[in-house]
């Protein structure tokens, strides 16, 4: 067995960046059916609780960055923090990174050149055809650089951080595009409205027989989105069903905020950051863990030492 473990992880090194290749821990939760989580990131903070809860879970895990973070951090700073974090304080389990809702084809282009292995071209807003013509140029560039590419169909509606609101209406995907798609476009993963939003809605919700109907007629892994605010049995049964990455960004964004908020209250006069902040990081790994479980991917990167 090499030092990286049996599954033989396909490491990115691009600017000293040392980060397991998504399709390594993907493929891994297809053949065992269990799904990763990718959790959106917005600071150190975040980072630092994904990670200790990877760590605490044993479990797999990916991180990802909106164009909104990359815009408050710095693509570079992201970049180096996540793989300085994984290397340093996960070093014991697989930790992926990638781009989510990526909108801009400069910086689609950066991540592909800055070590994340995975990036998501979200076109579809736009009609089916130039949908499928924007993906396939990122997919071109990226394949050229071993970088995976996730596309979507039909739109995922919301707004990440958006809670207690009911949508008017949360459209589905049409599983002929979803098939044209996949087929013309050769994303490695797919994305399509299911039911779900972004943020929690009282209205969102998973319909089962559209993802079965995709998942029969499309092999390459589905992405859920708009995991925050889905009843955990309905998690399980997407599961089930063959969902392979599910997206958590609001639990996240919420259980920093909230707790940031307690903690100020309570404590007004206090003038060291870290000691608002540290409950923070243990509010968003107590969320991650328990998702860990929750997605099956929780004892599953035992015996995957990374050697740094
Ligand atoms: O792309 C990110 C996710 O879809 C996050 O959705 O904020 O509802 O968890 P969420
Ligand atoms: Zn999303």
């Amino acid at each position: 067995m090499s030092g990286f473990g049996r599954y033989d992880w396909q490491f990115v090194i691009t600017n000293c960046i040392m980060l397991v290749h998504i399709k390594d821990l993907v493929s891994e939760a297809k053949k065992n059916n269990y799904a990763i989580g990718a959790f959106n990131i917005t600071n150190l903070e975040s980072v630092l609780g994904v990670a200790r809860a990877a760590v605490k879970a044993d479990s797999p895990a990916i991180i990802q960055v909106s164009e909104s973070a990359i815009e408050y951090m710095g693509l570079k700073p992201i970049t180096h923090i996540v793989s300085t974090v994984a290397k340093n304080v996960a070093a014991s389990v697989p930790i992926a990174l990638h781009l989510d809702h990526g909108t801009n084809f400069d910086t689609i282009f950066e991540c592909i050149s800055s070590g994340f292995s995975s990036v998501h071209i979200d076109a579809s807003n736009l009609a089916l055809d130039e949908n499928i013509n924007l993906t396939k140029h990122v997919v071109k560039v990226a394949h050229a650089k071993n970088v995976w590419v996730q596309g979507e169909v039909g739109a995922i509606v919301g707004s990440h951080g958006d809670i207690k609101s009911k949508l008017k209406e949360i459209p589905l995907a049409k599983l002929e595009e979803v098939i044209k798609f996949v087929k013309e476009t050769k994303v490695d993963t797919i994305a399509a409205a299911i039911g779900t939003a972004h943020g929690i809605h009282a209205n969102e919700d998973i319909v089962f027989s559209l993802l079965k109907a995709i998942k029969d007629k499309v092999k390459i892994p589905f992405v859920l989105h708009g995991g925050s605010g889905v009843l955990d049995a309905k998690i399980k049964k997407a599961i089930k069903e063959g969902v392979n990455i599910i997206n958590v960004g609001t639990d996240l964004k919420i259980a920093f905020c909230r707790t940031l908020i307690e903690v100020c209250l309570k404590n007004r006069e206090e003038a060291d950051p870290r000691n608002l902040l540290k409950p923070t990081i243990a509010a968003i790994e107590r969320v991650v863990f328990g998702k860990m479980k929750l997605f099956g991917s929780a004892g599953r990167a035992v015996g995957n030492k990374i050697e740094t």
